[in-house]
């Protein structure tokens, strides 16, 4: 049986959040917190299904972590190897700990296994094996999708120019690049988030970056941290995208991540006609961190294409989801990695915005999306992903009529908290 919700329309969107930690950096602090030597501290750890199974993975290759509570987390590092698991790794539906955690266990001297749920079970991880592959690792696949059986060994290191535009790829090359013989250079088609990067200089590793290249010598040491993580952005999106469709709302947000290569929503929201306002900034462990404030007047019109798509990957679902309300729509191009998210996030977010009446044109790597429609309440499904469940739910607010969502349970994947934390913003 699908968990459901019923959600109803609102009048305005007000009020002040501060958001657990940022999904990626979570996952990236917990892995590097692992080859570390030392114990490291983190604080406002995500609550989100995906970061809990990077833990428990960490856990079964043998490092201690103590869940401390409030969102607190404490990891012995085991600097010089990991231990070999006694059963295979489930990743759950995180494809960043299967990727990211394939370049860690590509060099180790053991062999590991990895699963995933169905969804994840659907995704390609050729990116990743073939690169670790040329590095010396022998893996094994379902023609490309997990299960992955990885075989460790001593790596060479590697110059690799990335086929697709992907943050977890780059940093997957770059951490089996820490743990190489030699010094690895990975290269980008276009900018993607830059955590891994930064999380590896937080850990006192030693990076090249010029322009979108990175090199990383391989066979460096890393030292514990001690970091408080930044509100999780991707997640703030939803909420800034509700408040957006309201012409009275006020929103702020505290403690959020600002990392350039992270908050084009920003940007674009700004460039619709929102009003956005940075009322703080500061910088931890080489992230942007502050307090921004949204107040809406209304969002007019966006065509998303080439290096803006990849910089807004994951707020395409909302963004999608708030289209209808534009003033003259949202053309959303170059975005064909949605089809090989948690879910197929285009055919998810055509089916459900149809089915409360909106019209669009579902492109082979977008939507186009015609702006000033009127949604009515219908029953529209997540898909099991989670920014599809939190998509329709900010489409929702500003529907006739209720909204019956199915799989809303999957909103837990990155933020558990996401309805009960809108409930509390929303005025209806
Ligand atoms: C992520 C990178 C993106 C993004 C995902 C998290 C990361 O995926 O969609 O939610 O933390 O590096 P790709 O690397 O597949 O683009």
């Amino acid at each position: 049986m699908r968990n459901e919700i019923i959600l109803q329309p609102a009048r305005n969107v007000a009020g002040t959040l501060r958001l657990p930690g940022d999904k990626s950096i979570s996952h990236r602090y917990a892995l590097l917190a692992g080859l570390a030597e030392g114990r490291t501290v983190l604080e406002n750890f995500s609550t989100g299904e995906d970061c809990a199974h990077t833990l428990s993975c960490l856990r079964a290759l043998g490092c201690q972590v103590d869940e401390m509570g409030g969102g607190r987390v404490e990891i012995e590092g085991r600097g010089s190897g990991l231990a070999a698991p006694s059963a295979a790794l489930d990743c759950g539906n995180s494809g960043s700990t299967m990727r990211m955690l394939a370049g860690i266990l590509a060099a180790q001297n053991f062999t590991s296994e990895f699963v995933g749920d169905a969804s994840l079970s659907r995704r390609p991880m050729a990116r990743v094996i073939e690169p670790l592959t040329a590095m010396g690792a022998r893996i094994a696949s379902n023609d490309g999708r997990p299960p992955l059986r990885i075989s460790g060994a001593k790596l060479r290191a590697i110059d690799y120019k990335m086929p697709v535009a992907s943050a977890q790829v780059k940093s997957s090359v770059l951490f089996a690049g820490l743990l190489a013989e030699g010094e690895t250079f990975v290269e980008e088609p276009l900018a993607t988030r830059d955590h891994g990067e930064l999380a590896l200089q937080a850990f006192g590793a030693e990076i090249t970056r010029a322009r979108n290249r990175v090199g990383i010598t391989g066979e460096q040491r890393l030292r514990a941290i001690q970091a408080r993580i930044p509100g999780d952005v991707s997640t703030a999106a939803f909420f800034l995208c509700a408040a957006a469709l309201f012409p009275e709302s006020s929103l702020t947000i505290e403690d959020l991540l600002l990392n350039p290569t992270r908050a084009a929503v920003l940007d674009l929201l700004a460039a619709m006609g929102a009003r956005i306002l940075t009322l703080s900034l500061e910088v931890h462990n080489g992230e942007l961190v502050g307090t921004v404030k949204l107040e809406a007047g209304g969002l007019k019109s966006a065509i998303i294409s080439g290096a803006q798509t990849a910089a807004l990957i994951d707020e395409l679902p909302v963004l999608a989801a708030v289209a209808p309300y534009t003033e003259e729509g949202i053309e959303i191009r170059d975005a064909r990695e949605l089809r090989v998210k948690e879910s197929d996030r285009i055919a998810a977010l055509a089916a459900g915005l149809r089915a409360m009446g909106a019209e669009l044109e579902e492109l082979d790597d977008g939507l186009r999306i015609p702006g000033r429609q009127k949604l009515r309440g219908a029953r529209v499904d997540s898909a099991g992903d989670h920014r599809i469940a939190m998509a329709f739910a900010v489409a929702a607010l500003r529907a006739e009529g209720e909204t019956t969502l199915t799989g809303a349970d999957a909103a837990a994947v990155s933020y558990p908290e996401f309805f009960s934390t809108l409930d509390r913003v929303v005025e209806r």
